[in-house]
């Protein structure tokens, strides 16, 4: 069962206008949230970072975050699965013509959808993934979760072409993040992750990454990583609500450290699935 603009409806009874916005111009943002044993994580976080991106694209919130809970709650509870991955996308409606500019009248489309959620696996983590690097050509709002993906579809697909599993993206010289996740870099045994701005994604799994290493007090710093201490990184980690942390062992072909997951990688999935457990569970 899926919600699409206030009814909840079988995914194949859900349909869109074709002159929906998101359909012709990408005009909506979206959010992914990780559901453990029912339990939304750090719902009120993501309906944040969606208030921030529906107002840096002027869409008004279609819901308050009552409402938005409530809704994504009934989804939560129909969905078969108890871990899940809800989807949720708001675009700026349907107008009665295609014409860039705003309609000034026209209603979101709101819809949201619950798809099972499978935690990477030990042996992933044990073996840990390959990885490209590829030039930053997306715009300059990374910051906001726009259902504009062509960039990050085809950045990723390069990864896929080259046998890899993420694209890590450099701008000007820095590390911006993956093309769906944001990246870390160790040197030295402190952790290394690229300031928030508009060039990248505000991940939540970013958030906790940095969480548990205050906590258990890994040494770190938030601060512009250059493309060089990543391509010389002792370690290099991805995140996201999806895929958890994840260790990046070859970049572009060569070893990243020693070609194999480093012990702080293996300290923080330590800390990740025991905060999963006893935290994110909601015990
Ligand atoms: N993507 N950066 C980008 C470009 C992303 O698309 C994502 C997540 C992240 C990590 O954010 P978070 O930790 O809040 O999931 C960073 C989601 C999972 C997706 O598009 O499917």
């Amino acid at each position: 069962m899926i919600y699409l603009n206030g009814e909840y409806m079988p995914i194949a009874e859900a349909k869109i206008p074709v002159m929906d916005r998101g359909f012709l111009f990408g005009d909506g943002v979206y959010e992914v949230i990780p559901v453990y044993s029912r339990h939304p994580f750090r719902l009120p976080e993501h309906l944040r970072r969606l208030e921030n991106s529906l107002a840096g694209i002027r869409i008004s919130n279609p819901h308050t975050p009552a409402e938005w809970t409530a809704l994504i709650g009934k989804i939560i509870a129909n969905a078969d699965s108890d871990d899940q991955q809800v989807y949720l996308q708001v675009t700026r409606g349907a107008d009665s013509r295609r014409n860039h500019a705003f309609p000034e009248q026209v209603t979101p489309t709101v819809f949201i959808m619950s798809e099972p959620l499978a935690a990477p696996s030990a042996e992933l983590c044990a073996q840990g993934v390959s990885a490209i690097t590829a030039a930053d050509y997306r715009w300059m709002r990374c910051d906001l979760k726009s259902v504009s993906l062509l960039a990050n579809c085809l950045l990723r697909q390069l990864a896929v072409d080259a046998g890899c599993s993420e694209t890590v993206l450099l701008r000007d010289g820095f590390l911006s993040e993956g093309s769906s996740s944001n990246i870390f870099v160790v040197k030295q045994g402190v952790l290394l992750a690229p300031q928030k701005n508009h060039l990248m994604l505000p991940g939540v799994t970013y958030d906790v990454v940095l969480e548990l290493a205050a906590a258990h007090g890994l040494e770190y710093a938030v601060r512009d990583v250059l493309e060089e201490e990543v391509r010389q990184a002792d370690e290099l980690w991805l995140s996201s609500s999806t895929r958890e942390v994840q260790p990046i062992v070859t970049l572009d072909g060569r070893a990243i450290g020693a070609g194999k997951p480093g012990p702080l990688f293996a300290a923080m999935y330590g800390w990740y699935q025991e905060f999963k457990r006893s935290v994110m569970r909601g015990h």
